[in-house]
């Protein structure tokens, strides 16, 4: 099956919750065990591996999502209108790497639908996450104020507006001053993803963490994704996700926790497909991470068999730098 087709068929099983449950029971899915009990950005987690923002766009899918033992379950991203995204296919595997490339374009069934859906899951088991994104710091504000009474938290997805003038660069700072300054007062329960691209400008991606920390922002996404050339793909590029990309998106951690300080609590997402990988990530600085690609290649089992490992080691493992941080945020 073309990976297409493969999470069309993911989302189609996952829409029936039933299976799910009876499953989450038969196969012990959620593990519950004290030891990975998890703050992050205020937020209690029962455990700190999270799915990350890509795979319920629209949060479709909480029912049949919360079964399976992630932490948290971050939906979006939720675009504000209904966008049908790049041409097929837009998605590669690369099975012997672990790894994917991408190039959705970040179909939505818009914000209404979303935000419906929402306010009618009946699951309040799991903390569930919002990446919420748009093409301009009003559409991006409009849509963390119509998304965060019904989630735990938001996270802004800062996105390349693509009406830049030739040789104009994305000013992604500008755009989140211009998201902050529209949600003044909330900011405390929205996190930031980092964009891939500011990661590589070191002076930038310091500057983007001292905004966050002078706003008040409850938290970091920080990954390692990067653009690839990929002539099996509709638009012949996209971004590389999956085992790939953990070297870098461990080092971005790293690096962000050397800005951050300890004064702001960081999420770890790029290629973590093991507990090992959990705590080099925690050991870099990260709180908590959150994980799409060994979803794909390790299925539904892959959050019980991380935490299962987890647990033993989790609270006697090296403390990250920020969970001084996150304990202030707590109180
Ligand atoms: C198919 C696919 C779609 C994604 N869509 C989104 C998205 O809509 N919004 C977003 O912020 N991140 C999106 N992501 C990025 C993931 O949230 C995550 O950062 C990335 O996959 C790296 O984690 P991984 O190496 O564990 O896959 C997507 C990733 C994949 C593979």
């Amino acid at each position: 099956m073309s990976a297409d087709r493969s999470h069309a068929a993911a989302h189609a099983a996952l829409r029936l919750p039933a299976p799910w449950r009876l499953l989450s029971m038969a196969e012990g899915l959620n593990v519950d065990d004290a030891r990975l009990k998890t703050r992050f950005a205020g937020i209690d987690l029962p455990n700190p591996v999270g799915l990350a923002a890509g795979f319920d766009k629209n949060a479709e899918l909480l029912e049949g999502l919360s079964c399976l033992g992630f932490g948290f379950i971050c939906v979006g991203s939720i675009m504000p209108e209904a966008r049908y995204g790049n041409p097929f296919p837009r998605l590669v595997r690369y099975p012997s790497r672990q790894s994917i490339a991408d190039s959705m374009g970040v179909p939505s069934k818009g914000r209404p639908f979303a935000v419906d859906q929402l306010k009618r899951r009946a699951t309040r088991r799991v903390p569930v996450f919002a990446n919420v994104g748009g093409f301009s710091s009003e559409q991006i504000a409009d849509g963390i104020n119509a998304v965060q009474p019904y989630v735990d938290l938001v996270e802004i997805s800062l996105m390349c507006p693509n009406v830049l003038a030739p040789g104009e660069v994305f000013d992604e700072i500008a755009m989140l001053r211009g998201v902050l300054d529209r949600i003044e007062g909330r900011a405390l329960s929205a996190i930031v993803r980092v964009p891939n691209d500011t990661t590589q400008i070191p002076d930038r991606f310091a500057e983007l963490i001292e905004v966050c920390v002078s706003a008040g922002v409850a938290g970091l996404k920080v990954g390692g994704g990067r653009r690839v050339p990929e002539p099996g793909l509709g638009t012949g590029v996209g971004t590389l996700h999956g085992r790939d990309i953990f070297d870098a998106a461990l080092a971005n951690v790293e690096r962000a926790a050397g800005f951050a300080r300890g004064r702001i609590p960081i999420k770890g997402n790029g290629g973590v497909s093991s507990a090992a990988d959990v705590l080099a990530m925690r050991r870099a600085g990260a709180t908590c991470v959150d994980l799409y690609s060994a979803f794909v290649y390790q299925g539904w089992t892959v959050a019980r068999d991380i935490n299962r490992e987890l647990a033993p080691l989790w609270q006697t493992s090296g403390r990250s730098s920020d969970v001084a941080a996150a304990a202030r945020l707590a109180s």
